[in-house]
């Protein structure tokens, strides 16, 4: 109990007494339910001696204890805050991400210390908790004065905002405290409180904090202390100044803390002791798999060599200790604020709204947008415009969006839904059978989907067309100049060279690597046709086991069952792709444009006999029932050519309606014309 002989009194019914008594117990109830987390009574309990309490020191007015819990509800408003100066420097803390920088700490402290060869070094180490640093003066046992870190050498004097905090005592629990004690350490807010805290200041229409370490430090920086006293502000202790009498008697950090906190200090359980740099590494682990689950935000760990005299020994560099280092979790989950949901068309039609986010840094890399996948999962996770979200990223993993428990919604906010028809080409969206994906069924008319296509088509794995990226294939289509893959191959140097940024040399480049990407593997070619389910491993095993594409058109569901890896899903995938005829057209557009690869084992299935074998054919006008691309496409399919102009090599001229000068030189030649309907007949 505190040695206040200014308050003694003889007689044990006097107002003072019962008021010393009061103030004890609830004090030490208090103690138990902030700074031991375990509550001796319950609240109702407390809040009857409370008012006991208050109805005495208003009765007696002189009577107030200072240490009276009743102080910390906050006075009148300050007009500003003093500057004061620190008596010692409140210093920062080097950094360490990965554990060389740890063994590197360790391995200078080595160097540089007077150590035994092969003594073990011993560390304090502590969360490093993610608040607001501070630093409260007693005097003989007393809370006299609270600055904030400021710069380092000079801070704001908060001492009445600080005095609201619960589980600070207002004074020390020793007979005999020490004259003077400087108390160094962090203020924060529990999550659950600061959740709680947000929620009450948007109903009374007031600020409402990012995170737990705004609140506190908004709370702490603000001239009111009635406000401090009504949030829910929290200290944990990290150390303390102390001379050269105090180290000597104490000898190490983890005394210093065990004194503190014997001193009704609140230390964090969670600091402890540790042994080299695989013993701190341990800890860091441990910590780091706790994380989650502690009430409050810490953003790594602190390692201090325990000994001050091997602390001495260390000395500090510019404004940080040789002695101690930080060492800091990867910020797996960062607050930020959902900007918009936009809607994305994929390369197979697939719609998925994306989160557009207040830029943040995540685990190294700046995140600005997210995929939310598909309408349920934004149900589920109850996202709207506007909220504030948690984006995570584990490892190299793409980044989560996550709901945020905390959020505050203003009252405007609206549900998300999910569009009715394709936001680029307007086309019907279809749901899938099996659920959520959501798809545009306008094919390659859709130009989201062409564009993606295409991108897909000449990518590395596929055709591998250099010098043909994202932007130029956007350009291409937005220009009308390709309206499917197959007519890469039909661009032309004319067209290409009055593009944006594309000069007579890059045109050259281009057209020859589109040129060269006609020598492909039938592996890469499955592969760039973008089916469904159909990735590069998939795209090969196809390859070898169908050898042709018309083995693989033709394929049954059972046929392609016996391919490795191919299962229902992916040959029901494949099935649906060629029953599409639209991409039928687009392969036998590649076909005519002379797309080959080695095993080109059409060859061995082709009818010798057949009118178009060997033949080679030039197209004009409008066919009635044909594309171009799909006569095209039947005539290399029995073994004939399809060549641009007409000329005395030309074996047949297929014309369609509004020929124009080809039949004319066709006639002149005496080359054979072919209607559509002899066509047909030919091809049998
Ligand atoms: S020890 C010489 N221990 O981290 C500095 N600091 O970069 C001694 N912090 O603003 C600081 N948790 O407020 C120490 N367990 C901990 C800490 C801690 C958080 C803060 C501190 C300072 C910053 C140092």
């Amino acid at each position: 109990m505190q040695n206040l002989s200014l308050f003694e009194d003889e007689n044990p019914q006097s107002p003072l007494q019962r008021a010393r008594f009061l103030v004890d117990q609830l004090n030490q109830w208090a103690h138990a339910y902030y700074v031991m987390d375990s509550p001796l009574v319950p609240d109702s309990e407390y809040d009857k001696l409370y008012r006991e309490l208050t109805d005495l020191e208003e009765k007696y007015p002189d009577l107030q204890l200072p240490d009276s819990p009743s102080k910390r509800v906050g006075g009148a408003p300050l007009s500003h805050f003093e500057q004061v100066a620190h008596r010692v420097p409140m210093l920062s803390l080097g950094n360490a991400f990965e554990p060389e920088d740890v063994h590197a700490f360790e391995k200078r402290i080595r160097d540089l210390g007077d150590l035994q060869a092969d003594k073990p070094i011993e560390f304090a180490v502590d969360p490093k908790f993610d608040g607001l640093a501070i630093s409260i003066h007693y005097e003989r046992g007393v809370m006299v004065r609270a600055i904030t870190r400021g710069d380092g050498m000079t801070g704001e004097e908060v001492t009445a905002n600080v005095k609201t905090i619960r589980n600070l005592p207002l004074i020390l629990s020793s007979p005999n405290p020490p004259e003077f004690l400087e108390v160094r350490g962090e203020i924060l807010m529990y999550r659950e409180d600061f959740v709680r805290m947000n929620q009450r200041q948007a109903d009374a229409g007031l600020k409402i904090f990012a995170n737990p370490r705004n609140a506190s430090a908004g709370t702490i920086r603000q001239l009111d202390p009635r406000i401090a006293a009504s949030r829910p502000l929290r200290f944990f202790c990290y150390g303390a100044v102390i001379d050269r009498d105090q180290q000597k008697k104490l000898k190490t950090q983890s005394a210093l803390m065990a004194w503190l906190a014997q001193l009704g200090l609140p230390v964090s359980s969670l600091s402890q002791t540790a042994v080299s740099a695989s013993g701190l590494l341990d800890y860091y682990q441990r910590i780091g798999e706790q994380r989650k689950n502690l009430p409050f935000e810490i953003d790594g760990v602190v390692y201090k060599v325990n000994a001050f005299d091997l602390q001495d020994q260390l000395g500090y560099v510019a404004r940080a200790p040789r002695f101690a280092i930080a060492h800091k979790f990867p910020p797996d989950e960062v607050l930020t604020r959902l900007i918009n949901i936009e809607v994305q068309v994929g390369r197979t039609g697939s719609i998925t709204p994306v989160a557009k986010l207040e830029p943040v840094k995540v685990g190294g890399v700046t995140v600005s947008s997210a995929t939310l996948h598909n309408l349920d999962e934004i149900q589920r996770k109850d996202l709207r415009v506007g909220d504030q979200v948690l984006v995570r990223r584990a490892g190299d993993v793409i980044p989560e969006v996550l709901p945020f428990e905390g959020n505050v919604r203003p009252e405007i906010s609206l549900p998300f839904y999910m569009p009715t028809a394709c936001p680029v080409c307007g086309s019907a969206l279809m749901k899938e059978e099996d659920g959520a994906v959501l798809r545009c069924t306008g094919g390659f008319s859709c130009r989201a989907q062409l564009t993606q296509s295409i991108i897909h088509f000449a990518s590395r794995k596929a055709m591998d067309i250099e010098g043909l990226g994202d932007k130029i294939v956007e350009t291409l289509v937005d220009k009308g100049l390709i309206s499917n893959p197959a007519d890469l191959y039909k661009l032309q140097f004319d067209e290409l060279v009055q593009l944006e940024r594309m000069g007579e040399k890059s045109v050259n480049n281009l057209l020859e690597s589109i040129q060269k990407s006609k020598n492909a593997t039938f592996a890469r070619f499955i592969y760039g046709m973008g089916i469904r389910q159909v990735g590069e491993a998939t795209a090969r095993d196809l390859a070898q086991h169908f050898k042709t594409l018309d083995a693989l058109i033709g394929a049954t569901e059972s046929a392609l069952l016996e391919v490795n890896d191919v299962g229902p899903v992916v040959a029901q995938s494949i099935l649906e792709f060629f029953a599409d005829t639209r991409n039928l057209d687009v392969l036998n557009g590649l076909m005519a444009a002379g797309v080959v690869w080695e095993t080109e084992a059409p060859v061995a299935a082709l009818d010798e006999n057949h009118p178009f074998y060997g033949k080679s054919f030039v197209l004009t006008g409008t066919l009635e029932k044909l594309s171009r691309d799909e006569a095209s496409a039947l005539i290399v399919a029995k073994g004939g050519k399809v060549i641009g102009s007409v000329s005395k090599k030309t074996d047949f001229l297929l014309a369609g309606s509004a020929a124009g000068s080809k039949l004319q030189k066709a006639e002149d030649l005496g080359v054979k014309i072919l209607s559509e309907l002899e066509f047909e007949t030919l091809l049998g």
